[in-house]
């Protein structure tokens, strides 16, 4: 067998590109102090306790957990927030039940939908337009379906968001609580928050029931990290039962031999941010803010800011997202994204068509900054003389297409039942008007813009298009361009 992958992996991590996407470690290797390999790569054996049968020192440094960031109880996960998500929603939901959840949900939290045959209803975030994102979750949308649908057994929202925007997650669980449900948080892109100095509260600290985390987006820990923390639980809940079906659930979508590579890893990691809280941390959130401001600067490249965020009527921005709206500049985030890798070996986390995302952590030195600030100077500098020269490339109407399909879909039938019809293959343009039979996910974000048993509108097949004629790619697309439908 040739060494296919191997060569490939070795060949990508020796050039000089930097890392502006997770792992947050940033693949340093000074951060990582017991690079252990196979010497130390063992499971369940005897002395090592069982990660999910806890007893003993697992049980002890799960402990620590829940106390630093006060939970009633915490669990290290080994295959990411998607695991603890499935978990999560499998404990609190019985099948065929009503959830509530977010729109702009993860891909995993519809996995969960479907295999549980649960019947979806959504609140669609506010969008901040000229990014192509969604705002926070209002308290009142909540209000209002709570209302609408009293036999809920579940919320689950996204906060932070991929972007960074936060919602009231003190005000959500309440209401939540009020109408005899449990508020999930998908937090997989908020497990700093804890250890921030001024950073946004985290959702378990604002009262949500069980709240996921992925360490290995923001934290200094390897990919496939992640927590996965069980709340204070509102007074009507059964707790010892509730945390019985949690601790079942993570058996059942976990590895019954995780990784003590991993689970060593997370223990280092949270000890080295809580070892940093007054070092390294306030460190890096005032280098943030310095180059945030200097950022503003810019002439086509908007940086999305917290001020931007409130005045479209979000909640809270973690500031360590750094979001480029490429409307002034008149490209597509993929072309962006595209000329920082090849002219400057910046990679970035992920673009859509109207913005580019890097992602930063405790890990990006005062260097790291340097080199990035001198890449979108001169990115910046190149775009307005284009824009000046009238060279630009014309905003289509494709550009804010989002806008377009960012409302509710009819839903001919629950995403479990639709993902288990026999469908047909049809190219894009032939499917408007039908249900379609898969996950259509741009990848990243990996939020859905249509879900199993939703209809497709043109607005759709125009956005989808216009996501594969710019590079980027799009999850349960058939071959070049069709879909499956019924
Ligand atoms: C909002 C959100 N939730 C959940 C996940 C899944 O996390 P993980 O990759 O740790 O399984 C992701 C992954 O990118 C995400 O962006």
């Amino acid at each position: 067998m040739e060494r296919i992958f191997n060569d490939a992996l070795r060949k990508y991590c020796s050039n000089d590109y930097y890392p502006w996407h997770m792992p947050g470690h940033k693949r340093q290797v000074e951060l990582d102090s017991h690079v252990m390999g196979a010497g130390f790569d063992v499971t369940e054996v005897a002395g090592l306790d069982n990660l999910l049968e806890p007893e003993g020192v697992l049980a002890k440094s799960m402990q620590q957990l829940s106390a630093i960031y006060g939970s009633r109880k915490s669990y290290y996960l080994i295959n990411g927030s998607t695991g603890g998500i499935l978990a999560a929603i499998s404990a609190v939901c019985r099948r065929g039940d009503t959830i509530i959840m977010g729109r702009n949900c993860h891909i995993s939290v519809y996995h969960a939908v479907a295999l549980l045959e649960l019947r979806p209803i959504y609140i669609y975030p506010n969008i901040i337009k000229e990014y192509g994102i969604c705002n926070s979750v209002l308290p009142e949308q909540l209000e209002a379906l709570l209302k609408e649908y009293p036999e809920c057994k579940a919320v689950i929202l996204t906060s932070p968001t991929y972007e960074g925007i936060l919602s009231d997650i003190q005000n959500l669980s309440r209401l939540t609580h009020q109408a005899g449900a449990f508020l999930i948080v998908d937090e997989a892109h908020g497990a700093h928050l804890e250890f921030g100095t001024n950073a946004p509260k985290p959702a378990l600290r604002c009262g949500a029931d069980l709240v996921v985390e992925s360490l290995h987006k923001t934290l200094p820990c390897y990919t496939q990290c992640g927590i996965l923390h069980i709340g204070r639980l509102p007074d009507w809940a059964d707790k010892a039962a509730f945390t019985k079906r949690v601790e079942y659930f993570l058996r059942v979508y976990q590895s019954s031999s995780p990784s003590y590579l991993l689970v060593a890893n997370m223990e280092d990691g949270i000890a080295a941010m809580e070892q940093w809280r007054s070092s390294r941390i306030p460190e890096y959130y005032n280098r943030l803010r310095r180059y945030r401001e200097k950022w503003k600067g810019l002439k086509t490249l908007r940086l999305l800011t917290k001020e931007t965020v409130q005045t479209y009527g979000g909640y809270a921005y973690d500031e360590g997202k750094l979001l480029f709206g490429m409307q002034a500049a008149g490209i597509r985030g993929s072309f962006f994204m595209e000329q920082m890798q090849q002219t400057y070996g910046m990679v970035l986390e992920m673009a859509s068509l109207t913005s580019a995302l890097a992602m930063t952590s405790i890990a990006d030195t005062e260097e790291a900054f340097a080199r990035f600030d001198q890449a979108l100077t001169d990115m910046d500098r190149i775009l307005c003389e284009r824009n000046t020269a009238g060279k630009e490339e014309k905003e289509t109407e494709t550009t804010n297409d989002f806008e377009k399909i960012w409302q509710p879909n009819s839903q001919i039938l629950c995403p479990g039942q639709a993902l288990n019809q026999t469908g047909t293959v049809q190219p894009l343009e032939e499917a408007v008007e039908r249900t379609v039979c898969d996950f259509i996910t741009p990848y990243p974000p990996g939020i859905p813009i249509l879900v199993p048993g939703e209809q497709i509108r043109k607005t759709h097949i125009t956005y989808i298009r216009a996501c594969l004629e710019n590079g980027l790619s799009v999850h349960g697309i058939q071959g070049k361009d069709s879909i499956v439908v019924r």
